[in-house]
């Protein structure tokens, strides 16, 4: 094998998946460098999977291409592809115990013992099961199902490792810490890591870049902070980081450019959009205020607690949709239900996106 031939890097052209006459990707165009970790980010049913499926060589796409390591994967079946994959709902085999699940594909790939103990030992320890080597697989939860799949496709080290939703049957303390596991795992193997999850706080941890999907399109594909910080897409925004996103009007240009949102004149960033567009308000960037003082007219609808501070529904008149703000809580009480305040926010925080009519 030449070093071209060992890269993990991966490259989808034009690839458009329907099953029974409905379409369910399309035009999904790719390229993900050898040791870059990426993420399909989008809710249930966009296609995420679907081009995992097509990556793995689970899959004939409808139309369109997929390489791995320079070489076209057409007719290549999924066992000959240099790729893993941990599946959305792990398939362990139920009656053979944790470690002999673990050592499967090195028992067909013929390693010697030795390696074999070691190499499940090492699996198992990232995963944090050791210790349950003997347990039968019907014998576990299903987040510990989960991980035991996962530690399967580790032990084998592939150069590409398809991971379907891996941590969604854990509870949120044993994900936070597996997440830090596995960019550590990533880092240390070099091996090119492509990631489905619906939750956009575990894209943003963990990926170099996050692909955002939208009924099986990639809305938007860039780095954790492009996207949070400058999405393309008024769907990009609300997806990732539960933006408000507002219809507006926008006049002037530059440093003057201003927004009507419904009734009120508000300042926004240096927008380059004149006319019909979307304002995207972060609801970390809003503030809520007293009614004395300026900022556009408001009424809680909803407060909630949420430890670090407090979740704001907000009624805006002449808007459909209520404003979204969390504010810090530094030891304040917060407004009630039915206050009257004002609603504000920097010129800076205010993202504009052309709107089509
Ligand atoms: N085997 C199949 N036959 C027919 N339709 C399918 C099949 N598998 C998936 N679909 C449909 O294709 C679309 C995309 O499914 P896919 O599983 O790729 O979504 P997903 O993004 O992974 O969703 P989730 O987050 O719920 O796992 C969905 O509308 C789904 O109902
Ligand atoms: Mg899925």
């Amino acid at each position: 094998m030449s070093a071209e031939d060992r890269s993990g890097g991966l490259q989808v052209r034009g690839v458009g998946h329907a099953y029974d006459e409905q379409m369910v990707l399309r035009d999904i165009d790719l390229d993900i460098a050898d040791g870059e970790f990426v993420t399909f980010l989008g809710p249930s049913g966009c296609g995420k999977t679907t081009l995992l499926r097509v990556i793995a060589g689970f899959i004939e796409p409808t139309m369109g291409s997929v390489s791995i390591a320079g070489q076209d994967m057409a007719g290549v079946s999924s066992h000959r592809r240099p790729v893993n994959m941990v599946f959305q709902r792990p398939t362990l085999f139920p009656h053979l115990d944790v470690f002999e699940n673990v050592a499967f594909g090195l028992r067909v790939d013929r390693l010697p013992k030795e390696e074999i103990a070691e190499r499940v030992g090492w699996a198992l320890d990232l995963v944090r099961m050791p210790g349950y080597e003997r347990r039968r697989a019907v014998e576990l939860s299903g987040g510990q199902m989960q991980r035991v799949a996962l530690a399967r496709a580790l032990v084998k080290q592939p150069r590409v490792l398809l991971l379907d939703e891996p941590l969604s049957a854990l509870d949120l303390k044993i994900r936070l810490e597996m997440e830090g596991e596995l960019r550590r795992v990533h880092r240390e193997t070099g091996a090119t890591w492509v990631y489905v999850t619906h939750d956009q706080r575990e894209a943003l941890a963990l990926s170099d870049r996050i692909a955002v999907f939208e009924h099986g399109r990639i809305d938007q594909l860039a780095d954790p902070m492009t996207i949070y910080r400058r999405p393309s897409t008024p769907f990009a925004a609300g997806f990732v980081g539960n933006a408000n996103v507002f219809p507006c009007e926008m006049h002037g240009t530059g440093d003057s450019s201003v927004a009507r949102l419904a009734d009120a004149e508000v300042p926004v960033g240096n927008a380059d959009v004149n006319g019909p567009a979307w304002l995207v308000l972060r609801p970390e960037s809003i503030r809520v205020e007293a009614k004395s003082a300026d900022g556009v007219p408001a009424t809680v609808r909803d407060v909630a607690f949420r430890g670090t501070g407090f979740t704001y529904r907000l009624e805006v008149s002449g808007l459909d949709d209520l404003l979204k703000a969390e504010v810090a809580a530094e030891e304040e009480l917060p407004f009630e239900l039915g206050s009257e305040v004002r609603v504000a926010w920097s010129r800076e925080a205010a993202i504009v996106l052309p709107r089509e009519e």
